[in-house]
Order: C-alpha cells, then structure tokens, then sequence
C-alpha cells in the first residue's frame, strides 16, 4: 500500500482541533459533517490518550464511516454543478479513505497509540478543507448567488 503524504503538521500535531471559523467554509451542509469529523477527531484522540484501546477501535470505525458518508455528499453536491475540479477532488477523497484504512491497520498491528494516526488525520483535515472544500463551497455559493440550481 502507498503511503500518501500530508504535509509538515505531521511532525508536531497530537492536539484537539479546536473549530474556528478558518475551518468553516460556507456551506452549511459542508460545515456540519466536518464539525462531526472534528468531534470524533477529537474523541478518538482523547479515548486513546486514555489508553482505551477497545473504545478508540470503535471510534475510528465511526470516524471511517461518518467520512466516507461526508464524502459522498459532497460528491453528490459538485455533480449539481459545473465543477471543473470534481476528478482531482474525488480522486483525494479516495486517496484520502485509502490512507486511513491503512492507517487504521497499522494501528491495530504495530501501535498502542492512535498518535500517528491522529496526526495524519489533523493534516489531511486542515490540508483538504482549506483548499478543495473551500473552494467547492464558493463555487456552490457563487451559483445560489446567480440563481441558484442548474
Ligand atoms: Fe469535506
Ligand atoms: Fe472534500
């Protein structure tokens, strides 16, 4: 499996993320999921410093499937509209759930920690919002603006 890079947060990053409006992007069906991402971030995070190994496995399984579910709606929302950058966007989703599944397992084989986990997880959350989700909700923005649908 290929290991697929995030950036430099990954070497400092073991922190709760704390929602700030740097994080919101506009869309309140965008904002939401993500909020809910952040929250069982932040969970994971802590039920792993409490070395709760069995409880951090669950929370990760909901982690996975909560983003999986986000990224369909999004992909669901940039077929409504005329969005140039929909292959790259879904082709990091991909990328982005591969690397978590394989983040997972090392986890459960080679960790006591979901440390480095949860590092790559901060990166990819601030990495990928910032650029692709932002600009996919002014996009979405932009066109309820002119009129709104198709
Ligand atoms: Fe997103
Ligand atoms: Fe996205």
């Amino acid at each position: 499996m290929k290991v697929h890079h995030f950036g430099r947060y990954e070497e400092r990053r073991w922190r709760p993320i704390v929602w700030t409006s740097e994080l919101e992007v506009g869309v309140e069906t965008i904002d939401k999921a993500h909020r809910e991402l952040i929250e069982l971030y932040n969970a994971v995070r802590e039920a792993s410093q409490l070395k709760d190994r069995a409880w951090t496995g669950v929370l990760l399984e909901r982690l996975g499937n909560a983003t999986a579910a986000h990224f369909e709606e999004e992909e669901m929302l940039m077929s409504g509209i005329n969005y140039a950058q929909a292959p790259d966007h879904k082709e990091e989703h991909r990328k982005l759930l591969d690397e978590f599944a394989h983040q997972v397992d090392e986890w459960r084989d080679r960790h006591d920690s979901a440390e480095l986990l949860c590092r790559f997880l901060y990166a990819w959350l601030h990495a990928h919002v910032a650029a692709m989700d932002s600009n996919l909700a002014r996009l979405i923005n932009d066109r309820l603006a002119s009129g709104g649908g198709e």
